[in-house]
């Protein structure tokens, strides 16, 4: 199978180039790195992809814009499978930018999405889509609040009944929605085998971790330092489900070998891989050695205060849920930075 990744470079991207060409597939990787652009330098995924293509020499990689029709007309002819996870991909960014998070994230969906339908309409189509279509609409389902963590009141987790509608999402997700709905609609409409993921919390080694993305990177990187953290917001006792991106790459596999056009999933690591802030100090603590010194900011707008998702329909299709624990998940992290910092990078 020929696999085009968009956002090659990227955790999830690199992950799946990783996947897929381990597996045998001819995987093309497009990226053009501007996660530096919307983090600064620390954000840049270029040594990420040269890591995979030094692992895999058969990945073959464009430094290209997924904007650049010209560029990408060829790369999508030829793909049987194509993984669109190219993306600015943080909501407090998107506020700064509004018009480039919706440049890339709509426009350049439905760009990909029209290329597809003109020029290679029988391939799979996945996209990377997130909780936070929902908005904070998760916020308004009942809580209780415990010694660590807050957690819904009765309920497993979000499942993809929810509201996307009349509540505050951010540019990111307003333009991410803008997108999951296109992407369902080319399912719909023109038959196009899509996909759409909404994901959340997708962690790794492989992660350029910000403050304003991938956090549990970021935490690790903050404990390492010594430096100080700010908890926007609920004590620390929001809770998050983690997903390694190796299991993401899986699942999307298991989409490709039978894809449901149009379909729409909540992938996360669910109530298993669910944590706290302050329940991931701990964790942090144990697998580090470092005490996490934090001080309490105000809540991020939009942010969730408890987002566990509900696997069932992933789970009923595809039989697919997390095989990274937790604990594994952060101790990758730690791995990779503990080398990192040991090369001076
Ligand atoms: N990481 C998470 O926790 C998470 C959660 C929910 C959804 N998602 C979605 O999953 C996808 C992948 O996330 P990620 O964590 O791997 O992000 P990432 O930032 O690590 O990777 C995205 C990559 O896309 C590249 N890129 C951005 N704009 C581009 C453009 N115009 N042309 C070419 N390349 C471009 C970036 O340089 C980066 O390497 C995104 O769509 C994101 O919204 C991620």
């Amino acid at each position: 199978m020929r696999v085009l990744v968009t956002g090659g470079a990227g955790l999830v991207g690199s992950e799946c180039c990783r996947h897929f060409a381990g597996r045998g597939h001819e995987v093309t990787s497009v990226d053009n790195y501007s996660r530096a652009t919307f983090f600064g330098s620390e954000g840049d995924t270029s040594s990420t992809i040269a890591a995979v293509c030094r692992d895999h020499p058969g990945v073959e990689h464009h430094e290209a814009d997924i904007r650049d029709v010209v560029r990408l007309r060829p790369l999508v002819r030829q793909a049987d499978l194509v993984i669109h996870t190219a993306a600015q991909p943080s909501h407090s960014r998107s506020i700064e930018i509004p018009l480039e998070d919706f440049s890339v994230n709509a426009a350049g969906t439905l760009g990909l999405l029209e290329l597809m339908r003109t020029e290679r309409p029988g391939a799979v189509f996945i996209y990377c889509s997130t909780n936070k279509v929902y908005g904070d609409r998760p916020n308004s389902l009942p809580l209780v609040e415990k010694e660590t963590r807050f957690d819904y009141d009765g309920l497993e987790g979000v499942d993809e009944s929810m509201s996307l509608d009349q509540c505050l999402h951010t540019p990111f997700g307003v333009s991410k929605t803008a997108a999951d709905l296109y992407v369902q609609e080319y399912g719909r409409l023109h038959g196009l085998k899509t996909g759409v993921f909404r994901m959340g919390c997708i962690a790794g080694g492989a992660a350029k971790a910000t403050p304003a993305h991938n956090w549990e990177g970021y935490f690790m990187q903050v404990a390492l330092a010594g430096t100080e953290l700010t908890i926007h917001g609920y004590r620390g006792k929001q809770v998050r489900d983690v997903v390694h991106a190796r299991d993401i790459a899986r699942l999307f596999e298991m989409f490709a070998a039978a894809p449901r056009p149009g379909e729409v999933y909540n992938i996360g690591g669910g109530r298993a891989n669910s944590i706290s802030l302050l329940e991931s100090f701990e964790l942090i603590e144990r697998i580090s050695g470092r005490r996490i010194r934090s001080r309490l900011g105000p809540p991020r707008e939009g942010d969730h205060i408890v987002y566990i998702t509900d696997l069932g329909k992933v789970r009923r299709h595809y039989g697919w849920a997390p095989a990274v624990n937790l604990e594994d998940v952060f101790r990758e992290i730690h791995g990779y930075l503990v080398r990192s910092f040991a090369a001076g990078r």
